[in-house]
């Protein structure tokens, strides 16, 4: 089978029309390109799942902070494109960010109709050290909902806080699809499978292993009947690496996003932090 390569919004949507007018379902599964197994698992699904699969690959200028890494940010269509081939994708959607917001001078909202999540989910975690990050998120991916006209999107839990945004939006906004979430991918060695990984040197990668650990030995800890947040924090942070610099370590209720005193079925334990100057995160849900 071969994956075929479309750069236009037009072109997408004559595809789905025909693939419509067949009764076929379609999956999407939106990233930044750079893919790597996580993406891979995220594909798979979607061919499960759906008849037909795009796999948007854009790396979205609106959703990077003036001194993030959008710039730098690995592109490599080649490689995601024979990824995409190897496990059966319909179709890549790879626009340019001209075809995806014009003209636009200034990619703000002075310029530009946003969509804003919820303060109270966007003002923490990932969202407190990268200010309009989920707005553009948010933003991109309800674009890329109205390109492609999804029955299901494909969403990793390695973004749980986007993922909770994300079907709070689809909720709130009334779209008609499903986002199906996807378990997170690691390496043998625990750590979270990610596109910035690339930047992390063999001293820095190892002493991001950390990371995981201390998720894990929260995990074991409740598994032997301790809940308080207050002394699995502690705990977590005597297991980090000094060379890391965490940003936070939150548990969270992954029904309301409420932040929780003692863990419980389906708390959510995410984590930010950086080896070096590479910002990583990673989590887990109990
Ligand atoms: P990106 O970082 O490329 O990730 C695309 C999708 O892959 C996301 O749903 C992410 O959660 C998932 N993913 C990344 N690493 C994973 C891993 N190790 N295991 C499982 N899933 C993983 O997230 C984005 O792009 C962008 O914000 C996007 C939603 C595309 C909007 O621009």
């Amino acid at each position: 089978m071969n994956t075929i390569l479309l750069n236009k919004i037009s072109d997408v949507r004559q595809n789905i029309i025909e693939w419509k007018r067949q009764g076929l379902t379609i999956g999407l599964v939106p990233t930044m390109g750079a893919l790597h197994k996580g993406h891979a698992s995220l594909i798979k699904k979607a061919k499960e799942t759906c008849d037909k699969v795009i796999v948007s690959v854009f790396v979205n200028p609106i959703q990077f902070g003036p001194n993030e890494d959008f710039d730098k940010y690995p592109r490599t269509i080649e490689s995601d494109m024979q990824l995409c081939n190897e496990i059966g994708a319909d179709a890549v959607f790879a626009p340019t960010p001209k075809e995806m917001y014009g003209d636009n001078i200034r990619l703000s909202n002075t310029d530009l109709t946003f969509v804003c999540p919820p303060y109270n989910l966007v003002d923490c975690l990932c969202g407190k050290a990268r200010p309009g990050h989920f707005d553009g998120v948010a933003t991109v991916v309800l674009k890329l909902f109205n390109i492609t006209t999804p029955d299901y999107a494909f969403f990793g839990l390695k973004d749980a806080q986007q993922l909770f945004i994300l079907k709070r939006m689809v909720k709130d906004l009334n779209l008609n699809l499903t986002i199906v979430p996807c378990p997170i991918v690691r390496e043998e060695d625990g750590l979270a499978l990610s596109s910035r990984n690339t930047y992390l040197s063999q001293e820095e990668r190892e002493n991001a292993l950390s990371i995981s650990k201390a998720l894990n030995q929260i995990k074991s800890l409740y598994e032997k009947g301790i809940t308080d947040v207050n002394v699995l924090f502690d705990t977590a942070i005597s297991i980090l690496n000094p060379n890391i610099e965490m940003e936070y370590l939150e548990f969270r209720d992954f029904d309301t996003f409420e932040k929780v005193d003692n863990i419980k079925q389906n708390t959510l334990i995410a984590i930010a932090a950086k080896s070096g100057k590479t910002r990583l995160i990673d989590n887990i849900i109990i």
